[in-house]
């Protein structure tokens, strides 16, 4: 049960930049891990560390792999693999910054992810029960997904502000739910390309597409039709990730070509809530416009708030806008922390607050689909992967379908 060796390599990220792979040796077994990267990142987040200079455009992670092999790997060999708090902690202690900039965010959660899933390989048990075991989780539960079928903002190449456009089934199983979102993810790209041509059907960094629309509006109506037409109006509702702290700029929000103040975009949010029936919209406004925030919760009931670039998935940011009513739902992201002890306390705050979980990919992401077994082993209320195409996001949706179909089974 004790770390053997550990050893970490440069591989790929979906959008061709490099990121880290982190192997843990135990006597018999071996965990591996690769971290993903966002592309709208948040200012809270834990620090990426990158070299800088001319390799992969000073995107090279020589420097974050080295701590690994070195001062990493010296810290942690002979340690017990199931003491995933304690290891956390040594990692958080050899690092010693608020923000991880020392050791590289990215090194440490590759680590600490690679721990995990060499534990689970030692214990011989599926990934998501380990976790389970972790958080002493009561009931695992599969989480209702939220796919991003049109991409816009800094995932795409096109002019809508807002970053994704979501589709969310609400089926009694997740392999319903897959169906039916495939199903309106084609039909869309049919009625896209017939009305605005080939060049519409060209996907983002998350795989929803990329047409030119005027507005979110437009989005939000392409997307209900293509729902309609299948005949899943009443199990199939939408949400949005406006990720506004990209179309910030001097205190006012640029939003479909024009200029509106805070107040301004709560109107805007209501009415698409109004007219789309959102079930969730992230991000609405910038992480620097807290105020707003608070001033929007207080007026919507149903639809719920979730924090993403606001929160960092930081325990201490959470409990701040639990106390300040900021949001009601926190989006989930390993990388943005670091450790998954520290996003285990992040899940668990948000919980005890009542509110809701989203457990989530980044916009650079890879064929490791942890994540899945992440939501599932802590029953997290939802999911976001990203549309139903491109392999960095299917193998979550995947993992997901295959623990469904296969519930008896160990894997
Ligand atoms: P990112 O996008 O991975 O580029 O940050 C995802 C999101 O904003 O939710
Ligand atoms: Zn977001």
């Amino acid at each position: 049960m004790y770390i053997k060796d550990i050893k970490a390599t440069r591989v790929l990220d979906s959008r061709g930049v490099p990121t880290i792979k982190t192997f843990v040796w135990t006597k018999d077994g071996v965990g591996s891990a690769i971290v993903p990267s966002g592309t709208s990142a948040g200012k809270k987040e834990a620090c990426e560390l990158r070299d800088g200079g001319v390799r992969y455009f000073g995107q090279d992670v020589s420097k974050a792999i080295k701590k690994i092999n070195t001062t990493i790997k010296k810290k942690l060999v002979n340690s017990f693999v199931i003491d995933q708090k304690e290891i956390d902690q040594m990692l958080i202690d050899l690092d010693g910054t608020n923000n991880k900039s020392k050791l590289g965010g990215n090194a440490i959660l590759s680590v600490s992810q690679a721990v995990l899933k060499a534990a689970a390989n030692e214990l011989q048990i599926p990934v998501h029960k380990y976790v389970a075991g972790l958080n002493k989780t009561k009931k695992q539960k599969m989480p209702i997904p939220h796919l991003n079928i049109i991409n816009g903002g800094q995932h795409a190449g096109n002019n809508l502000s807002f970053q994704e456009f979501q589709i969310v089934p609400m089926f009694n199983s997740f392999e319903e739910n897959i169906k039916a979102s495939v199903e309106i993810y084609h039909t869309l790209k049919k009625d896209l390309e017939k009305k605005y041509g080939l060049s519409a059907i060209n996907v983002g960094y998350e795989g929803g597409f990329c047409p030119q629309l005027e507005s979110s509006f437009d989005a939000l109506s392409l997307i209900q039709d293509a729902i309609d037409k299948c005949k899943y109006t009443k199990k199939v509702k939408l949400a949005v990730d406006a990720a506004a702290n990209e179309f910030y700029v001097r205190n006012k929000y640029l939003v479909d070509g024009k200029e509106h103040t805070s107040l301004e975009m709560i109107d805007y949010y209501k009415k698409i809530i109004k007219e789309y029936k959102l079930v969730s919209i992230e991000d609405p406004f910038s992480e620097d416009d807290k105020k707003h925030w608070s001033c929007f919760l207080k007026e919507v009931s149903k639809t719920k708030v979730i924090g993403d670039d606001l929160l960092a998935t930081n325990p201490r940011l959470i409990k701040d806008a639990v106390k300040k009513r900021y949001c009601n739902g926190l989006l989930l992201k390993i990388n943005q922390i670091g450790t998954i002890t520290e996003a285990i306390d992040a899940f668990n705050i948000a919980k005890k607050a009542e509110w809701n979980v989203q457990v989530s990919h980044r916009s650079g992401d890879t064929e490791d689909a942890f994540v899945a077994d992440l939501a599932y082993g802590l029953a997290s209320d939802s999911v976001k992967f990203g549309a139903p195409a491109r392999g960095e996001r299917t193998c979550k949706y995947n993992r997901l379908l295959e623990i469904e179909a296969f519930k008896n089974y160990s894997l």
